[in-house]
């Protein structure tokens, strides 16, 4: 029986600056000690989306305030760390590079052994913190920089069967917030004008579902609320309560339905293996909204999948899965020394062709 491993993650690869500690007991059953968030969204809200020179900048001076209140709250001292996993991409290269530094001043000063984790496999090994699901498992990403099915089948095997070719949905949910004048993040804010619209007035279009793969589109439903915005207010001079409602929750509806679709042919890919308990588990922003996840929740009834979503701080963006992820690659015998590199693009599956389109947020893959 190995005995038990505690571990500090740092994260700041987009708009949070995070710091966690998790401790994976000899029973195996991990344990977040801490984890702390600064998020920055004050910072670029004047500027319609992250900024990636104010990030890189806030992440600097919020990471070691991050790691001391991690430290704190968990009641342990760097002595008692067994590793220090930091996110090494992907990511905005600056923000990345501000934690991969500090994570290599503290190892350098603790004699610490240093662990580079991608933020992918972050998301992707969550369902294993919270839950402590076996491999294989199917896992869709769903947030405002990352859009894309995986089977996880190890801590660093990864296969990627679809993901969007332009924007991640959480990037189209702002966009189009901003279009109806809605407030940022637009998510919270389209679901909760969507309550009161009627789903069928404005038919959008559902993208790629033409097309037999798993990979995604959701650019071209941005301009086709556009225009039916413009075509509203040119014929009637302006919209209404009812009229933003209705766009809304057309939207909604949209991106639901593309999503639905997507993953069912995901779900049927991830089920010819055959895996004895069958799992979809999803991650990010977007898997709290209410419409998707309970489509998402129906389709795995459908299907025979057991369906997880974490609770939504684990979800969105945070340190506690880059310990997590780091303990498994520390388990697993990896160790990075002082030449770990930041990376702004590192796909999580090596094999799969790259995909195209860089958000807001950063990179995709
Ligand atoms: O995972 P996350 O916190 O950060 C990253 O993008 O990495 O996701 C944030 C995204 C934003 O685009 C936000 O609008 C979207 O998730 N989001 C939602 C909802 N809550 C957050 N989208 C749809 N419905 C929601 N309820
Ligand atoms: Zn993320």
């Amino acid at each position: 029986m190995t005995r038990h491993l505690t571990i500090l993650g740092l994260e700041s690869s987009c708009d949070d600056t995070a710091a966690a500690i998790v401790r994976q007991t000899e029973e195996g059953t991990p344990e977040i000690l801490s984890s702390i968030v600064y998020g920055q969204t004050d910072l670029h809200a004047d500027f319609g989306g992250v900024v990636p020179e104010i990030a890189a900048r806030a992440h600097a001076e919020k990471l070691d305030l991050a790691v001391f209140e991690a430290l704190t709250a968990a009641q342990v001292n760097l002595t008692e760390l067994d590793a220090i996993a930091v996110t090494a991409g992907p990511g905005l290269i600056g923000g990345v590079l501000s934690g991969v530094m500090c994570a290599k001043g503290l190892c350098a000063a603790t004699g610490l052994p240093l662990i580079g984790v991608n933020h992918l496999a972050g998301h992707a090994l969550t369902p294993r913190l919270t839950d402590g699901v076996a491999f294989p498992y199917l896992m869709l990403l769903v947030s405002g920089g990352h859009c894309q099915y995986l089977i996880a089948r190890g801590p660093e095997e990864f296969s990627r069967l679809g993901g969007t070719i332009d924007d991640a949905p959480g990037e189209a949910f702002d966009k189009t917030a901003r279009l109806l004048g809605l407030a940022q993040p637009g998510g919270p804010a389209v679901e909760a004008e969507a309550r009161n619209g009627d789903p069928t007035r404005f038919r959008f279009p559902r993208p790629l579902l033409d097309r037999p793969d798993c990979n995604l589109s959701f650019s071209g439903l941005k301009t086709a609320v556009l225009r039916a915005r413009d075509q509203v207010v040119a014929e009637k001079g302006g919209l209404t309560r009812q009229d933003r409602a209705d766009l809304c929750a057309g939207f909604q509806q949209a991106v639901s339905d593309t999503l639905t679709e997507k993953t069912r042919r995901a779900i049927s890919l991830y089920m010819g293996e055959n895996p004895t308990e069958p799992v979809v588990a999803v991650a990010g922003g977007v898997a709290a909204n209410g419409t998707i996840r309970a489509a998402l929740r129906a389709l795995c009834e459908e299907t025979g999948a057991r369906f997880l979503a974490p609770p939504l701080a684990l979800c969105t963006d945070n340190a506690a899965m880059i310990a997590y992820a780091g303990l498994e690659r520390f388990r697993a015998g990896a160790r990075d020394g002082m030449e770990l590199a930041a990376r702004p693009r590192w796909p999580l599956d090596k094999t799969s062709p790259a995909l195209l389109g860089s958000g807001k947020k950063g990179a995709k893959a």
